[in-house]
């Protein structure tokens, strides 16, 4: 198969996660007779430092033209960087949320689930981790307060600022329907978050997702406020099959799901449309401080790259090959420095690339 893929590196620990996923995707296309045709998209800072804006039209269409997008991450130190003297529309995020728009994916998955071997990486209790878990959140990726309307105005002397947080039944229900189907596959249970014990988009959120659910009678759907389920994925993360939830709070959320695996640097993430087409990036950032040191933890990305094969070419079998090889060099002992406990062997982010390219 020939698979066309256009590649963000982007910025702070993007380009160094990036080429560890690509080395890892090289190895499958070997293995299993495909070719991979790489084009390098700017976005983010890169894109700014070029073009002085974070995504150019371009750059849209060069996604648009590619099979699936792999990225790294996009974004600089928000307190020091010049990026970020720009205009909001103009700074390194603005990018990437026009990416999400753009090519309409709406749907961001998000699974995190607990590897026995670094149970002793994950913060939280033994009598609290039992057996693990194995979550996915389901997070609506182009509506809610990312997208509403909002200004900031001078009013009387005093600066006022606003966002808007809007939803259609429209975008609740395609959200709610690909959250149950995944649930079919899975153990048939959807959590939706919401706080419609004070929005009145949360309560729009869980009449449509109850419409929704009587299509699909064999999954259990509960609803949970999101100041509960925050505290719920502390105390009791192997509650939750999957969380299905609006733009925002899945942001929230699943950076919390991601350090109860250990580190925000094992979260993949895909972030699909209706079609095949989709973009896959950790769910992490952009990690300004150790940039350029070789320490930066792959696997999410080398994950994500994993969800690639499996959503946007339909390869099983060579998604199946990566997450295995991950799960064997954790099982051989190898970790980078966020996710290290005693008695494993520390390893750079290209050492651990190319002991997963290895072993696929
Ligand atoms: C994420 C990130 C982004 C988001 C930022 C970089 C705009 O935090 O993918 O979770 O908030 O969606
Ligand atoms: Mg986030």
């Amino acid at each position: 198969m020939e698979c066309k893929v256009a590649v963000i590196s982007g910025d702070g620990i993007g380009p160094e996660i990036v080429r560890e996923a690509k080395k890892v995707m090289d190895a499958v296309a070997e293995k299993y007779g495909h070719s991979i045709i790489y084009t390098d998209v700017l976005m983010g800072g890169a894109s700014i430092d070029v073009h002085g804006i974070p995504l150019t039209d371009q750059a849209v269409a060069d996604c648009q033209a590619a099979d699936a997008v792999l990225m790294g991450s996009i974004g600089g130190n928000t307190s020091t960087s010049p990026w970020y003297q720009l205009p909001a529309d103009r700074r390194p995020e603005a990018g990437l949320l026009k990416l999400r728009k753009s090519l309409c994916l709406f749907a961001n998955l998000r699974p995190a689930s607990l590897y026995q071997e670094l149970k002793k990486a994950c913060p939280l209790k033994d009598e609290v981790i039992k057996d693990g878990f194995d979550l996915m959140i389901m997070r609506e990726l182009t509506g809610g307060l990312y997208f509403g309307e909002r200004k900031t105005v001078e009013e009387n002397g005093v600066w006022k600022a606003y966002d808007t947080l809007t939803y259609d039944e429209n975008e609740i229900r395609r959200i709610a329907k690909r959250g149950f189907e995944i649930a079919k596959k899975r153990r048939k249970k959807v959590t939706s978050v919401d706080k419609a014990n004070v929005l009145d988009s949360s309560r729009l959120w869980r009449k449509v997702v109850e419409e929704v659910a009587k299509e699909y009678p064999d999954v259990v759907l509960e609803h949970m406020l999101v100041d509960n389920c925050a505290m719920q994925l502390v105390k009791d993360p192997g509650q939750f099959d999957v969380i299905l939830t609006e733009n925002m709070f899945g942001d929230i959320l699943s950076d919390e799901a991601s350090m109860i695996t250990g580190s925000i640097g094992m979260l993949p993430s895909a972030s699909l449309n209706d079609t095949k087409f989709g973009l896959y990036e950790p769910s992490g950032g952009s990690a300004p401080d150790i940039a350029g040191q070789n320490i930066a933890n792959p696997i999410a990305t080398i994950l994500s790259a994993a969800m690639m094969f499996r959503f946007s070419f339909d390869l099983d079998q060579e998604a199946d090959a990566i997450e295995r090889a991950v799960q064997q060099v954790l099982t051989e002992g190898y970790r980078t420095g966020d996710i290290l406990s005693e008695g494993c062997k520390q390893v750079s982010t290209s050492q651990m690339g190319d002991l997963i390219a290895e072993r696929i």
